[in-house]
């Protein structure tokens, strides 16, 4: 902690053989941390990095959001209950990276990380107990036990007010729907219980503002994650069963056909055995693994290699990894306690020396979650009842099982100075510092897009894949939102062909092409070139994460917090600065998009439109639905194949308005982590009104951009 002040010790008055302790610590500037009773050996706070400071980004705050001592504890049977008041028109948001709902009041939010959402009860890849209120301010609980919230849904008995008159024209109800279908009653309460503890802690990030609770959530977890600049180019992940020659095949296809490629991912079938996994080249499949390797680098590719942690009994590593497992195996394969150092050591060593060391760039940590709860016998993790050496159940294993796997493996990146970006099944509170995006089985493209929403209120990276799809449009709407999102990933772990080329599955198999796969695999290309010219302003987005803790894709709300109209937009969302994506969902080609306040210029068309309302819109399938802030400086790059440690990216800038502000582009050594030494420059680029200047601040040497060109766009 930078700084702690210890602000007031409180002890609640109570007959002495109940007395139990709560005190109140401001531990970073504008975070509360309340302890009440005894909390558990392990807290999520155990395996959070350190504290960024955030003196220089935010406003000092000297107290808290709203009074502290108006929160309740009490013990219950089996947990402890706490419970906040708060106002009839606060409206909450968060939990996590919810998948099925946006809005929280009224809801009943159950934590759990799972693979799938079993309803809208608030389970998912990464749902946390943190929630964010209109109010501004943030509620986190740290606690890796299941956790329930009321969020201001369960009015209470009151006999002090005026009571109701009843008249004789009450409306009865005729359908189960019109019976049960609403919420039935008002409350000013939020409850959370943490079942099976002795204590809670709870932490309050002040703002002011939303926004603000963000920074400081991101902040205080440790800052945002910088990717490599390759980070945000474009991933393929190769079919699961494909062998070193059709994965070759499979990079010449993108380098032959100019379509740009920077990542390559393998499935489980470079492994000897992969459910459990050994962790061991399949030398059928791969002969000689290191010249594999450098084949893949030489083109300019970056080797992504699929993973879980449950350990096969015929992996090298097992022997020595099951001293230090739980007493449950999942797949029969040992569940390394990444809690322990012993498990760290041998796991991370293995990894460091076989993958990190030889060229692999990054890893897909699959399986950390929870299966499904409502299948009993599809629930393959390992169970509640699981012991771990480190003394840690089931329950709280389960919740932190992917963050500290996913901290484990990228600590050998930090380790080796190199920088890295994982695709990554769970994550749990704290992850903002992980170069790691989330992904997911589910398909929905309308909850794709809503946890894009989302992620900005969890601190991590949420990226909606393409797999299959059933029709063009559908293909296109979907390639278009995973150009607009933190990676462009596309997920052929069961396709032959990329599915531009054939989107059926079946006739995928037998490699039988589209009628018109030429004309689909151009859209394909334009949209990934678009992805690599807009590589300099993610990559500022991305800085802003990590300098600012602003993250780089958000709700509407957070942006622009007084404006009624776009509380509960769950299909929109900014992307970096001034980038609002409003993407068309299930093969549409029309919808309505809500402008805020201020001129937008559609980026297809530079068409001006005046914020503050709703709009019809529609789009061909040519069309990106993206529109453009008012006054920016939108630099585009000429899309590179791919990016190595030598790519100077050479910019036009487009000018929208009349850009007062000068626009920071980020420049540093973008493969390794010199940037946290502060070996970096800010490229400022200005216009007045006639022309445009470019200021370089900061003590790299290298040049990443070059500007060729100003135009204005939009005016
Ligand atoms: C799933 C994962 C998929 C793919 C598959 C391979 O769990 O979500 O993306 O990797 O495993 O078996």
């Amino acid at each position: 902690m930078k700084n702690p002040v210890l602000l007031l010790l409180l002890s609640i008055v109570l007959p002495v053989s109940m007395a139990v302790s709560q005190t109140i610590e401001n531990v970073a500037p504008g975070v509360w941390k309340i302890v009440f009773g005894v909390p558990e050996k392990y807290l999520p706070t155990d395996f959070k990095e350190t504290p960024l400071n955030t003196t220089k980004t935010l406003a000092a705050v000297d107290k808290p959001p709203f009074n502290l001592k108006d929160i309740q504890f009490r013990k219950a049977a089996g947990g402890v209950i706490a419970a906040l008041p708060v106002d009839t028109s606060e409206q909450f948001y968060g939990f996590g990276l919810q998948t099925n709902s946006f809005q929280q009041r009224g809801k009943r939010r159950e934590i759990r990380i799972s693979s799938w959402v079993s309803g809208n009860l608030g389970f998912g890849h990464a749902s946390m107990p943190f929630y964010i209120s209109s109010k501004g301010y943030g509620v986190l609980v740290n606690t890796a036990r299941n956790t329930v919230f009321y969020m201001a849904s369960k009015g209470k008995l009151d006999t002090t007010s005026a009571r109701p008159i009843a008249g004789d024209s009450q409306h009865i109800a005729l359908t189960t729907v019109d019976l049960y279908g609403k919420q039935h009653s008002l409350s000013n309460e939020v409850s959370i219980t943490v079942n099976g503890t002795e204590g809670m802690e709870l932490y309050i990030f002040g703002g002011p503002g939303m926004l603000a609770v963000m920074q400081r959530y991101n902040f205080f977890s440790g800052g945002g994650a910088l990717p490599p600049l390759w980070g945000l180019g474009f991933k393929y992940r190769a079919k699961a069963t494909f062998n070193e020659k059709q994965v070759l095949e499979t990079a010449n296809y993108f380098r032959d056909n100019k379509i740009p490629c920077d990542m390559l991912g393998l499935e489980p079938g470079w492994q000897t055995h992969s459910y459990s996994c050994s962790f061991v080249w399949n030398k059928n499949n791969f002969p000689d693994p290191d010249a594999f390797i450098s084949k893949i680098n030489e083109k300019g590719f970056k080797l992504n290699l699929w993973e879980h942690a449950y350990t096969h009994p015929s992996s090298p590593l097992f022997d020595s990894i099951a001293k230090y497992s739980c007493d449950y195996t999942v797949w029969t394969g040992a569940v390394p306690d990444f809690i322990t150092a012993g498990a760290q050591r041998i796991f991370g060593n293995y990894h460091e020396t076989q993958f990190v060391k030889k060229g692999i760039s990054a890893f897909k940590l699959d399986e950390s979650d929870a299966a499904d709860y409502l299948v009993a016998d599809m629930e393959w993790s390992f169970p509640d009842i699981a012991r771990f050496p480190s003394g840690i159940d089931g329950i709280q294993m389960r919740q932190l099982f992917g963050s500290l796997y996913n901290k484990t493996m990228i600590d050998l990146y930090h380790k080796n100075n190199k920088r890295t970006w994982f695709d990554v099944r769970s994550s749990y509170l704290f992850a903002a510092p992980y170069p790691a995006v989330l992904y997911s089985d589910m398909y929905s493209h309308a909850d794709f897009v809503r946890m894009t929403v989302n992620s900005g209120f969890a601190g991590v990276n949420w990226s909606p894949e393409l797999r299959e799809t059933s029709n063009e449009a559908d293909l296109i709407r979907r390639l278009q939102t995973i150009t607009l999102s933190a990676q462009m990933v596309v997920n052929g772990w069961y396709l032959d062909l990329p599915p531009w080329l054939q989107y059926d599955v079946k006739k995928n198999e037998k490699r039988e092409l589209l009628p018109n796969h030429k004309q689909l695999e151009e859209r394909a290309r334009k949209l990934i070139n678009l992805r690599m010219s807009l590589l300099p302003y993610l990559y500022a987005a991305f800085a802003r994460y990590y300098f600012e803790g602003i993250p780089p894709v958000r709700a509407l709300i957070l942006d622009y917090p007084n404006d009624a109209n776009v509380a509960a937009i769950d299909d929109q969302y900014m992307l970096g600065e001034s980038i609002l994506c409003a993407p068309f969902i299930d093969s549409a080609s029309t919808r309505r998009v809500y402008l805020p306040k201020g001129i937008w210029y559609d980026f297809n068309t530079n068409k001006k439109y005046e914020g503050g309302r709703s709009y019809t819109i529609s789009m061909s399938l040519d069309e990106l639905p993206v529109f453009i802030k008012d006054n920016t400086i939108l630099p585009l790059a000429n899309p590179e194949q791919f990016i190595t440690s030598q790519t100077v990216l050479n910019l036009t800038c487009n000018i929208y308005g009349t850009p007062t502000q000068a626009l920071q582009l980020f420049e540093d050594d973008h493969f390794n982590n010199d940037y946290k030494q502060g070996v970096y420059n800010w490229v400022q680029l200005s216009w007045n009104g006639r022309k445009g200047t470019v200021t370089r601040k900061g003590n790299y040497k290298g040049r990443l951009y070059t500007i060729k060109k100003w135009q204005v766009v939009g005016s």
